[in-house]
């Protein structure tokens, strides 16, 4: 699929790997060459790197941007990319200057990246390892391989050890993009459930509900949304036991719809084809388990996703058809499009009624209303626990993914009403993204600490962004990494 850097952490020593390198990287931030590294490398470039850093560009390059020289003098090298990092920089601005590599090397076999004395060595190599991301699985032509990179730094030993917990996220970002860039007609609910079995790998627990275990659960909101489908609807359950044995787990669950096309209430022809990332709250939460079990968490947290396509047919669910979800409340289908709440409600139900959780997560490509209010840049965080969501966003914060609590309320719950069952799936355009959000937390126990994440601006963008090219994101993966890592682990 994607295709993983694999950062060598080295010592200084730079010798054949200086002159032979097809790609070099330094991060500097003074005016001159410093380091013996620089030094050398502007030696061998005939004073190319003492031009470079003196001039007005390089002046004015913000910590965490580069320049490039191309075919330096002197080296094999195609590219000397000089990148600024302050000594003492912050975490953003070492992930940014990977990410400066990152872009670089996407097709490129081979870095060597000079990062003499540096101690963020390690979020230069994950940045680098997140930005060099590409979906190049379907292109025939271009076998693009990302090859070995070379790291240096002084403590190159730790730098490697604090590393290794970071790829284990960057794998599961890496994962989650992989599922969500994927087309339709590969990502079937089958492939997905396939995908995740191969999870047991890692020693994850996982487990496929197929639609004869989900009708006698009585998840008829779910099998609603996936009757029209060839594809039969799933659930898969994957649950992480690292922490204590009677800790209640935290569970997180996504919308997992791998087509909507919006159902007899069909969405318009254009721009239809983005809604094979409506699996998107799905990916994540695949992507977070992966990574919860390559670094061995010290938590119980139990990742749970609804796996359906949302397609017209002549046995799909009516605009107008009233279905009692497992709850027991009934639910008006005013509009089949407003499938994700349909199978949020039974999933997370399930998922409060098996586990007893500790709190409860839910991530969903819920919105067009939420892209309206906050773009590509913010996913939006609906809550009914302060401490709780404020301890998100504080993980998301320090993780550099944008999220922004919404209001919720009594007012836009009544929206809701339905004259001839307990509710309706929709309450009108204004606000579309709250009444979806009060919709879902219907279905969550009182008492239950809950966050919902409506994330299908933060899932996807159309232009590329330090740390991911267009496409699937990943949003989500770190923050609730680290969200787990914080609150949850026993350390
Ligand atoms: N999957 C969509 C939301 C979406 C829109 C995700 C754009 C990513 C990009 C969701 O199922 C949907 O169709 N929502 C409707 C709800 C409406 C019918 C109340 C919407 O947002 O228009
Ligand atoms: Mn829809
Ligand atoms: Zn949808």
């Amino acid at each position: 699929m994607s295709h993983l850097v694999q950062p060598i952490f080295a010592p200084t020593a730079l010798d054949s790997l200086a002159t032979e390198s097809r790609r070099i990287a330094l991060l500097a931030d003074s005016d001159a060459p410093k380091t013996t590294a620089a030094r050398r490398l502007d030696r061998l470039t005939r004073g190319a790197l003492t031009r470079a850093m003196a001039s007005e560009t390089w002046i004015k390059t913000k910590p965490g941007e580069g320049i490039e020289l191309a075919f330096p003098t002197g080296l094999q090298t195609e590219m000397l990319n000089l990148i600024r990092l302050p000594r003492r920089a912050t975490q953003a601005q070492a992930r940014k200057a990977g990410g400066v590599i990152g872009r670089s090397l996407v097709g490129t076999p081979g870095c060597l990246v000079v990062t003499e004395t540096h101690p963020r060595a390690a979020d230069v190599a994950f940045g680098l390892t997140l930005r060099a991301y590409e979906f190049a699985h379907h292109k025939t032509a271009e076998k693009k391989a990302t090859g070995p990179v070379t790291l240096t730094a002084v403590a190159h030993h730790q730098t490697e050890t604090a590393y290794a917990e970071m790829a284990a996220v960057a794998a599961g970002v890496h994962f989650t993009r992989d599922l969500v860039n994927e087309p339709a007609n590969i990502l079937t609910t089958y492939e997905f459930a396939h995908r995740l079995a191969a999870l047991r790998d890692l020693g994850l627990d996982v487990e496929v509900l197929e639609e004869e275990q989900l009708q006698h659960l009585g998840m008829n909101l779910l099998l609603a949304v996936g009757q029209g489908s060839e594809s039969p609807s799933k659930v898969v359950v994957m649950q992480w036991r690292g922490g204590a044995a009677d800790a209640a787990p935290l569970a997180i669950v996504g919308k997992g719809v791998v087509f909507d096309t919006g159902g007899i209430s069909m969405k318009p022809a254009g721009g239809m084809e983005e809604m094979t990332m409506d699996m998107g709250g799905a990916g994540v939460v695949a992507g977070l388990m992966r990574t919860l079990a390559q670094r061995k968490a010290r938590a119980n947290v139990v990742g749970l996703v609804g796996i359906v396509e949302n397609m017209p047919d002549g046995r799909a669910t009516r605009p107008g058809d009233v279905v009692a979800s497992m709850k027991g409340d009934t639910v008006e289908i005013i509009n089949t499009d407003a499938e994700g709440r349909l199978v949020l409600a039974d999933v997370l139900w399930y998922a409060q009624e098996r586990f007893k959780p500790a709190a409860v997560i839910n991530l969903a490509t819920l919105t067009g209303a939420i892209i309206v209010a906050l773009g590509h840049e913010n996913a939006g965080v609906f809550s009914n626990d302060d401490s709780f969501c404020s301890d998100f966003l504080r993980a998301a914060e320090a993780e550099g993914e944008g999220a922004w609590r919404m209001p919720m309320g009594q007012a836009y719950d009544d929206r809701l009403k339905s004259r001839i069952a307990d509710m309706m799936n929709v309450g009108g355009r204004e606000g579309g993204a709250i009444t979806a959000a009060q919709f879902i937390k219907r279905f969550i126990k009182d008492g239950m600490p809950w966050i919902h994440l409506d994330i299908a601006g933060a899932a996807l963008v159309k232009t590329d962004l330090p740390l991911s090219p267009k496409g699937a994101t990943g949003w989500g993966v770190m923050a609730l990494n680290r969200l787990i890592r914080d609150r949850y682990e026993t350390h």
